[in-house]
């Protein structure tokens, strides 16, 4: 059986990874400026993630969730301690787009109605619901094409409030920064005034902290440099350093009734040991401060580089605007210099790196990034 042809693949193959490293079966070293996709967030093979998985799934990797799981009280119980929501409810599911369905539905069941508004260039994944709040047609099978979803520019406030005063919206959805589009952050009076407007036509506000959450912006959740408080917040990528997984954060305000939300395989055994693991190292190694100041030191040194037409982003989470073609540029830094990068359109070069990453490594890599401009 051949595989289904729907990736664009480097002709290259990493066979393990450490810290921020991953290695071809030759032994070469690429420096990972990705993180598969923002998805690495404590580093490859951390030893306490390796330990923590390897002594769950010896004991049980899976059961259903027809039983009492403690480990998921035990990861509901850290992460609303780590992120400041420990009044909110936790829902485990296995992926973004799911968490960003489950939370499409959680408003539209609390509000009896069904539109959706979203913003121009979002990207909320691939399932139903998901590819139909994001700002991409050509992704868009006419099955997903609905009218429940409507798009306003980022940032234009009075066009949210023009469509809210219809009375028609569940709720709005918003990524923490916009991260397929090419890293675009909202700005952060935008999103105080969201919060009000959302609040004043009682619809849910839902961040996608999918990519921007879990420490990449130098915050716990990107949404947190605004002050405001989302009604539900969705993450997943980071959530368990690749791990599949996604979660969805709930405000009390959401009645929870059996059988309103479900999954096979969410929160079990060996995911929510992976993703405990993932926080105490969060924690333990200080990643959202080291994300902070690692990204701040990052961006502040390519703002410095006259041949770099924009620099955007917070934290590890990094859009360099180049001139030219930045796919091109993006293999020339993988094949010639050892470095992964991410892509975002024609010519935004994406940074995700696990959190862990050091000045030291940063220097490196803006080393090799400068001997191609
Ligand atoms: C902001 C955002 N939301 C949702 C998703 C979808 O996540 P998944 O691919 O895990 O379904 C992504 C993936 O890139 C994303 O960046």
């Amino acid at each position: 059986m051949k595989l289904f042809d729907v990736y664009s693949l480097y002709d290259i193959e990493p066979i393990s990874g450490r810290g921020n490293y991953v290695y071809t079966a030759d032994g070469t070293e690429y420096l990972d400026l990705y993180g598969g996709h923002a998805v690495i967030s404590v580093g490859h093979a951390h030893p306490h993630y390796v330990h923590a998985i390897a002594e769950q799934v010896e004991r049980l990797g899976f059961y259903s969730n027809s039983v009492e799981n403690s480990l998921q009280r035990t990861l509901a119980d850290h992460l609303g301690r780590i992120s400041g929501y420990d009044d909110y409810a936790l829902f485990l599911c296995n992926s973004g787009a799911e968490a960003n369905e489950n939370a499409l539905k959680l408003a539209s069941f609390h509000s009896g109605k069904s539109k959706v508004l979203c913003f121009s260039k979002a990207f909320h994944g691939r399932t139903s619901g998901a590819v139909a709040a994001t700002d991409n047609p050509s992704i868009q099978a006419p099955f997903n094409r609905t009218d429940n979803v409507e798009f306003v520019p980022l940032n234009d406030i009075a066009q949210v409030e023009q469509r809210l005063s219809s009375g028609e919206f569940c709720a709005v959805l918003i990524e923490g920064v916009q991260g397929v589009a090419g890293i675009h952050v909202p700005n952060d009076e935008f999103m105080r005034r969201l919060r009000e407007v959302t609040e004043r036509y009682d619809v849910s506000l839902i961040v996608d902290e999918i990519q921007s959450g879990y420490g990449r912006s130098g915050k716990f959740f990107a949404h947190q440099y605004s002050g405001i408080r989302p009604d539900i917040i969705t993450c997943a990528k980071g959530i368990a350093n690749g791990f599949p997984m996604g979660a969805v954060l709930i405000s009390p305000k959401y009645e929870p009734r059996k059988g309103m939300l479900g999954t096979t395989f969410g929160g079990n055994h060996l995911a929510c040991a992976a993703a405990i693991a993932v926080l105490e190292i969060i924690e333990r190694e200080g990643l959202v401060e080291n994300s902070h100041s690692v990204g701040e030191y990052l961006i502040a040194e390519l703002r410095k580089l006259p041949q770099i037409k924009e620099v955007r982003g917070r934290g590890l989470m990094i859009g360099i605007e180049i001139e030219g073609s930045a796919a091109e540029f993006r293999k020339r830094l993988l094949f010639e210099q050892h470095v992964f990068t991410g892509g975002a359109g024609a010519t935004t070069v994406r940074l995700l790196p696990a959190l862990t990453i050091s000045r030291k490594v940063a220097d490196l890599f803006l080393e090799r990034f400068k001997k191609l401009l």
